[in-house]
């Protein structure tokens, strides 16, 4: 039994730098170098869906989202996802998963992109891709490119060049 009160809520810039401490912990310096890295590099996570998980008001697990494009179409790129080594196998990662991809389809987008294991999160609704359907800005083992259709049938919608987001033109106002 948990006899711990978990909160689970959107990540706000106060937990930064402990999400950033517990990503090092996990990826270390390399994580710079990967190809979901450099989707994200310099593109803020989603606030609204990006979520921390507290228990006794220490950050033990964390997910973010971030738009990406793939072609002409908009998605998230989910990660990184990561759980406190201590806190593992326990359904802390089962908990923001959920979250996240709930949270992705209520707020009306199409897709979700990752990199990671397929065992893990095929429960989630993720789905291996066509070799080369979706090609990353640096080396990524193609089983591990992963799509969670968030409306029926879109995966195929999505193909072509990942790339950073970008506002488009004229939908800013100044
Ligand atoms: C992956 C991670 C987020 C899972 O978090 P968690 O809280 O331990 O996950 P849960 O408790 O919800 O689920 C645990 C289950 O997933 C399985 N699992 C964990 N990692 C897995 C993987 N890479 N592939 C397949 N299954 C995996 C566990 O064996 C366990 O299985 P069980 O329920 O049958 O016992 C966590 O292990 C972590 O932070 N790892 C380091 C960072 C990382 O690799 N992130 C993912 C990047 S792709």
């Amino acid at each position: 039994m948990n006899i711990y009160t978990d909160t689970l809520k959107p990540e706000q810039p106060e937990f930064y730098d402990a999400v950033e401490s517990l990503a090092e912990q996990a990826f270390g310096p390399g994580r710079f170098a990967r190809a979901a890295f450099r989707l994200r590099e310099g593109v803020m996570h989603e606030p609204e869906l990006s979520f921390v998980l507290l228990r006794k008001e220490e950050l033990i697990g964390s997910v973010r989202l971030t738009k990406i494009m793939v072609g002409e179409n908009e998605a998230l790129l989910l990660g990184p996802l990561v759980v406190k080594p201590e806190f593992k196998n326990c359904g802390i990662g089962a908990q923001l998963m959920k979250k996240a991809v709930s949270s992705a389809r209520e707020a009306g987008f199409e897709a979700i992109i990752l990199v990671g294991d397929f065992d893990y999160y095929k429960k989630y609704g993720f789905k291996q891709l066509p070799h080369k359907q979706i090609e990353l800005p640096g080396p990524a083992d193609p089983a591990r490119i992963l799509i969670c259709p968030l409306v029926e049938g879109i995966e195929s919608k999505f193909s072509g060049q990942a790339r950073r987001y970008e506002v488009k033109p004229g939908s800013q106002i100044d």
